[in-house]
């Protein structure tokens, strides 16, 4: 059976943009704290490497600050959507998007000599395959950027949040599309399961689309800061949001900064 992460981002790609569309509508703030965080470390340019990029928005937000950057992801439909939007926000020659497996990110990223001032993982791009897996990640980024990079993981889930605020359903409507979220979560081995179900909205009615099954590690924030030192960045701080910089609690996101040692 393939993963299904090549189902919800490949085989209904369709169906995630979606969702992704409506994360660049909060971009700006992100990328606004994003950049006053780096200036803090000393970075106001430089390249990016942006880990599981998507449709770009991390990526094309930080050219528009002066950054270049190199995007990877695995889904063809979210890259030829970004290279798109990355000519129609006029930053096609400062971004470039790259296919590739992240676990294989040496390998995706050899035509490239670059060693990077800053990487950013965003959006829970972390879990969706073993520990282990997330580890080599962190660590060939690690290998790709100079000593003194900057790590950012933001809007990312963790499992101080679910044990405050765990709702085991949930639904989001974007346009004509429902979707129904049923959530398990086993606290004893930090895995999520997830059945995603998507409709298609008809008047009064809802007209079934799809059902992907989801399961992920969530990690603890102790948790990721051991595996992250272990890879060789230093966690610096950690934040509830980067848009307000306001310090994290188990009723936000984690958001991490660390530097290459
Ligand atoms: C939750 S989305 C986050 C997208 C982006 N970082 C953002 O903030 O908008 C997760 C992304 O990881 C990508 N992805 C999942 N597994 C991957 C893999 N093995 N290699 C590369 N990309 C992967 C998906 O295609 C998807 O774009």
């Amino acid at each position: 059976m393939s993963n299904w992460t090549d189902k919800l981002f490949i085989e209904r790609s369709d169906l995630f943009l979606k969702l992704m569309n409506q994360r660049w509508l909060h971009t700006d703030e992100l990328i606004n704290g994003i950049t006053a965080v780096l200036r803090r470390y000393g970075i106001s340019s430089g390249i990016l490497l942006d880990l599981c990029c998507g449709n770009g928005r991390v990526s094309i937000h930080m050219a528009k600050k002066g950054f270049r950057a190199v995007g990877l992801d695995f889904s063809k439909t979210f890259l030829d959507d970004a290279r798109r939007r990355a000519d129609e926000h006029g930053v096609s020659k400062t971004v470039t998007f790259l296919e590739g497996d992240v676990r294989k990110l040496k390998e995706a990223l050899r035509s490239s000599s670059e060693s990077f001032d800053v990487v950013i993982n965003a959006w829970t791009s972390v879990g969706f395959f073993s520990v282990k897996d997330d580890f080599n990640v962190f660590k060939q980024a690690r290998e790709l950027s100079r000593q003194g990079a900057i790590l950012i993981i933001a809007e990312t889930m963790h499992t101080e949040f679910l044990s405050a605020k765990f709702t085991p359903t949930s639904y989001t409507e974007i346009n004509d599309i429902m979707m129904l979220k049923n959530r398990k979560y086993d606290p004893t081995t930090s895995k999520m399961n997830e059945s995603w179900i998507f409709y298609e909205k008809s008047g009064e009615n809802l007209k079934f689309i799809d059902r992907v099954e989801i399961e992920l590690h969530v990690y603890s924030p102790s948790e990721l800061t051991c595996l992250l030192r272990n890879a060789g960045w230093e966690p610096l701080a950690f934040y509830g949001s980067f848009s307000t910089l306001q310090p994290m609690s188990p009723l936000t996101s984690l958001n991490i900064v660390a530097r290459a040692r």
